[in-house]
């Protein structure tokens, strides 16, 4: 029996501490993550510096609890995987330079691996038959792009947002509602309670593309609050987050049909922090049903921001002999 490759993936490109150990790229030894979300609550927002700092103070101990727990030590591994961008750059050089010195003084393989594909092959997590080709929707706090990933490292961006991310929008909505950072599963919980056709939010469509854009429907959430206000009558905070919901979701749900039509892809990944959304994965259900198109939505442990999918993203360069050298640094603006 060959031995296992196993990858000690890290993650810091926002307000995330975490470290993971995955074997053969799909089997999650351990998967610890140090959310930094209390902190950053009382701003309303991840500020970067404090982002970075907290980074420095938990990176050892996370690196170490996620060893622990999937009961190995440093010389068991076969190599170490870390996020380089895109992210916050103090944030991610807390990541690169200790997995850099992790690696250097343990004699193991670097491995640079980029946040989105990171997303991506999170779908591949405790899921070891779900292999390219297929559609990856990315839809997260800082991006929503449509890839069709045709291989292993092998990415054609379909679409993308020309300005808000999808998770932007729920937060920015959520904060003008006056809930708590992160708002997403703030709206995703209020809008239970709403009527999601009280108000005709709208829906951007940009020409024939499959990009997005959500900052047209952000202003219209602001504007009906205060035209609302304005004319004295009561605003209904559960009918405008189930609105807005509606209008996301079903920009989202067409576009990644219409991309799986456009590449005649039948399968369908969704990632990321928003791909959490119970509406969401609603919509996308059925709308996979009508159209045959077989769709995989991670566990929301793997959706959200975690390292056990950059150590995925590893195994993968790893295999193909990808490594990164010791002049490796953070990119903040890196794209897929
Ligand atoms: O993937 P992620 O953890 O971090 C980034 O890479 O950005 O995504 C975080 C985003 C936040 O904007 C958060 O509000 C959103 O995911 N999110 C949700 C839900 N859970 C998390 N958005 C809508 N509904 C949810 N249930
Ligand atoms: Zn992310």
């Amino acid at each position: 029996m060959s031995k296992q490759v196993l990858i000690l993936g890290i993650e810091t490109s926002c307000d995330e501490t975490a470290a993971a150990v995955v074997a053969d790229g799909g089997f999650v030894l351990s998967n610890v993550i140090y959310s930094q979300i209390d902190i950053h609550r009382d701003f309303g927002g991840v500020v970067p510096e404090i982002a970075a700092r907290n980074h420095v103070g938990k990176i050892d101990h996370v690196v170490q609890k996620a060893l622990g727990d999937a009961g190995i030590s440093l010389s068991d591994l076969s190599a170490v995987a870390v996020t380089c961008g895109p992210g916050l750059v103090g944030a991610l050089l807390v990541g690169v330079n200790f997995a850099k010195g992790l690696a250097f003084g343990a004699g193991l393989p670097l491995i640079a691996v980029n946040h989105l594909e990171g997303h991506i092959a999170s779908a591949y997590l405790e899921n070891l038959d779900f292999t390219p080709p297929f559609v990856a929707m990315i839809v997260s706090g800082g991006h929503s792009h449509l890839v069709h990933v045709g291989d292993y490292g092998n990415y054609q961006v379909l679409g993308r947002t020309q300005d808000d991310a999808a998770g932007e929008a729920f937060d920015k909505v959520a904060r003008v509602l006056g809930l708590p950072y992160p708002g997403g599963v703030e709206i995703d919980r209020l809008a239970k309670q709403g009527n999601p056709s009280a108000i005709p939010f709208p829906r951007a469509k940009l020409g024939d593309t499959l990009n997005f854009s959500f900052s047209g429907l952000k202003s219209a959430v602001i504007n009906h609050l205060n035209t609302t206000k304005m004319k004295g009558d009561s605003v209904v905070d559960a009918d405008i987050a189930a609105s807005f919901q509606e209008a996301v979701v079903e920009v989202l749900t067409k576009n990644a049909i219409e991309a799986c039509k456009v590449m005649n892809c039948q399968r369908l990944a969704v990632v990321g922090g928003v791909a959490c959304n119970s509406r969401l994965r609603q919509s996308l259900t059925q709308a996979c049903d009508e159209n045959s198109i077989g769709l995989h939505i991670p566990k929301p442990i793997f959706c959200t921001d975690n390292a056990a999918m950059i150590a995925s993203a590893g195994y993968h360069h790893f295999k193909a002999g990808k490594f990164a050298q010791m002049d490796l640094n953070g990119i903040p603006s890196l794209t897929l």
